[in-house]
């Protein structure tokens, strides 16, 4: 059974229209690409998955639990865990400046049983041991790496079933962008599916095991990760 089901979605913000009948599905444990031009509709399919968004017809089943029209907070009990795109459209960071590293792990396990808070505190810190050293720094004197690390971290202390990634590299060197992939890796291998927002195709699809191509809000490709390279991709985005 698809980990995440959506059908025939019409979204978008108020009465602003931006996602035309998307379709896909998502397998349990997998990785999921989402790719696209700037403006395609890609961060609004998540924010309509997280229940951010205004959805005017369609669904988006979790794990067998429609959650369509849910409120975020619904949505994330139903084990959806969210990093935003950092600067977002509603202008947020994807954490929390004022508080530590510590602090904001805490704040993202709110309403988590201790115990469970405490295993998830422990697997994030062991995926991304440079935490633990950064754990009294404030979230604002981190490097930008640094802090994608702890937003990943964060949408992690839930223990999603879904953990949905908007441009986690967006901006970062190289070689700590490299970094956040293997992440990514681990985190599926923990058994969590993923769907991941990129700008980095060649990147992206390494990484792949899905792949769906988004472009003024329609899905132009949906298949394997490894059938679609960057030639393919820039033919797709053109419209050919
Ligand atoms: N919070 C919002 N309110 C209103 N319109 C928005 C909001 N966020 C995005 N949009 C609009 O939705 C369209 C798709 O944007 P977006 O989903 O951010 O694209 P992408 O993530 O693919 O770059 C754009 O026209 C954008 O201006
Ligand atoms: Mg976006």
């Amino acid at each position: 059974m698809a980990l995440l089901k959506i059908s025939d979605l019409n979204a978008g913000y108020g009465k602003f229209h931006v996602l035309n009948g998307v379709s896909l599905e998502v397998e349990k444990g997998e990785i999921a690409v989402l790719l696209g031009p700037n403006g395609a509709g890609k961060s609004t399919l998540l924010n309509a998955i997280a229940g951010l968004a205004t959805i005017f017809s369609g669904s988006i089943v979790v794990d067998g639990r429609d959650v369509t029209g849910k409120s975020p907070g619904e949505i994330q009990k139903a084990g959806v865990g969210y990093v935003m795109q950092s600067p977002n459209n509603f202008g947020t960071p994807n954490i929390f400046p004022e508080l530590t590293v510590r602090e904001n792990l805490i704040a993202a396990a709110a309403g988590v049983r201790p115990e469970e808070a405490e295993k998830a505190l422990r697997e994030v810190l062991e995926l991304f041991p440079k935490l633990k050293e950064l754990e009294n720094r404030k979230g604002k004197f981190l490097s930008g790496g640094e802090r994608q690390m702890l937003a990943i971290s964060m949408g992690l202390m839930k223990r999603p079933k879904l953990l949905m990634l908007d441009e986690p590299t967006a901006g970062l060197a190289p070689k700590v962008a490299s970094d956040v992939f293997s992440a990514i890796k681990s985190i599926r291998d923990m058994g969590i599916t993923i769907l991941l927002v990129e700008q980095n195709a060649r990147k992206a699809l390494e990484i792949g095991d899905r792949a769906f191509v988004m472009v003024t809000g329609r899905l132009r490709y949906s298949g394997p990760a490894k059938e679609l390279d960057e030639e393919k991709l820039g033919r797709l985005i053109m419209g050919q």
